[in-house]
């Protein structure tokens, strides 16, 4: 780390630390790559001297961009190949590479990279609802035809959407927020705010992006947060990241308790309608393996069974290949069934 006077500074050099300014409020984040309009904003704000990062430094922001590069293309495999349940092959192809574009474009940018990497140093689980409602936005993007640009502030704004919940205060995994007391609520439902202020220092980030962030939580009945925002002025990309960051944080207990994917498809096919854009919740859920490929089941003959396959018409009759048989023992050879015709076999739960 070395420090420099802001008019020496050419840009390309990384910050090492944040930058604040008279108010209190974040100018520049660490890890940010300097830029003419950053060190304009800069010397507008009377700062004189930064401290910049060395090259060993640089080289390990690059890692970090490159690990989170990794791990969201892992999450949109994952998505397409366990959580997803679609229709033909080639267009799962094309979907799931237009989908990694999109993501190898939006983690590249440095800001980015550096929220992402509080966001883990805050919480892995956060971090992994991030990843999974980024990857689940863009695929459901694609699906439903929007532009490039769309697509791009639907993917950045998911993979930010609960960056206010690193200023959180109170214990928010796997509990029911709405069941709290009203402060820690009230703590809690500030994240909308914050996250919005945090991206708000990024003057080249749009609106939409910092929009989605701020109304994620937002119900097209009125009846979500901060401002009780209705459908008519909820844009398309809010409605995406809202249904998928749901279906995610009932699914993996961000603000919630957690719960089983097909109790959450079902909540959603009840629920849905008042809460949500109907024709995108009923696409979404349509679109969701209630038993993704991987998970162990119950049958309601007492076999415990892996999940090896979908049926893309039938989402509550996978194929299985049982492993213990219903008197306990392990299954002798290999016994694989296609729920499809098997009729009379129902899965009554998913184990952990
Ligand atoms: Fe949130
Ligand atoms: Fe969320």
């Amino acid at each position: 780390m070395k420090k420099i006077k802001v008019n020496d500074a050419v840009g390309g050099e990384t910050l090492a630390s944040v930058i604040m300014g008279e108010s209190g409020s974040v100018l520049l984040y660490e890890g940010a790559i300097l830029n003419s309009e950053h060190i304009s904003k800069l010397i507008d704000n009377n700062i004189e001297e930064i401290c910049i990062r060395d090259d060993v430094v640089k080289e390990s922001i690059l890692y970090t961009i490159e690990t989170i590069e990794k791990d969201s293309i892992g999450q949109i495999k994952d998505a397409v190949h366990r959580r997803l349940r679609m229709g033909e092959d080639s267009d799962l192809k094309i979907i799931e590479e237009t989908a990694v574009n999109i993501i190898k474009n939006v983690v590249n940018n440095v800001d980015v990279a550096s929220c992402m990497v509080d966001i883990k140093r805050d919480s892995g689980e956060l971090y992994s609802h991030m990843l999974n409602v980024a990857s689940l936005s863009a695929i459901m993007g694609i699906k439903e035809g929007f532009s490039e640009h769309q697509l791009r502030c639907v993917t950045e704004g998911a993979l930010l959407h609960d960056i206010g919940l690193t200023k959180v205060t109170v214990p928010y995994e796997n509990v029911e927020m709405d069941t709290m007391p009203a402060a820690d609520k009230l703590n809690y439902r500030k994240h909308v705010i914050s996250g919005y202020q945090i991206l708000q220092n990024f003057k080249w980030m749009e609106e939409t992006t910092k929009l989605i962030v701020l109304s994620h939580h937002e119900r097209i009945n009125g009846s979500g947060y901060p401002f009780h925002k209705t459908e008519e002025r909820l844009p398309d990309e809010v409605k995406l990241v809202a249904i998928c960051d749901h279906f995610d944080e009932l699914v993996n207990g961000i603000g919630y308790e957690r719960h089983k994917v097909y109790e959450v498809v079902e909540y959603f096919r009840t629920n849905g309608a008042a809460l949500f854009d109907y024709r995108m919740t009923t696409g979404i859920m349509n679109d969701i393996a209630w038993f993704p490929n991987g998970s162990t089941v119950l049958t309601n003959e007492g076999e415990v069974a892996l999940i090896i396959g979908q049926n893309h018409s039938l989402p509550d009759r996978p194929i299985i290949k049982v492993l213990r048989t219903a008197d306990g023992k392990e299954c002798e050879g290999e016994v694989i069934k296609d729920l499809t015709e098997y009729l009379t076999v129902f899965i009554i739960d998913t184990i952990d």
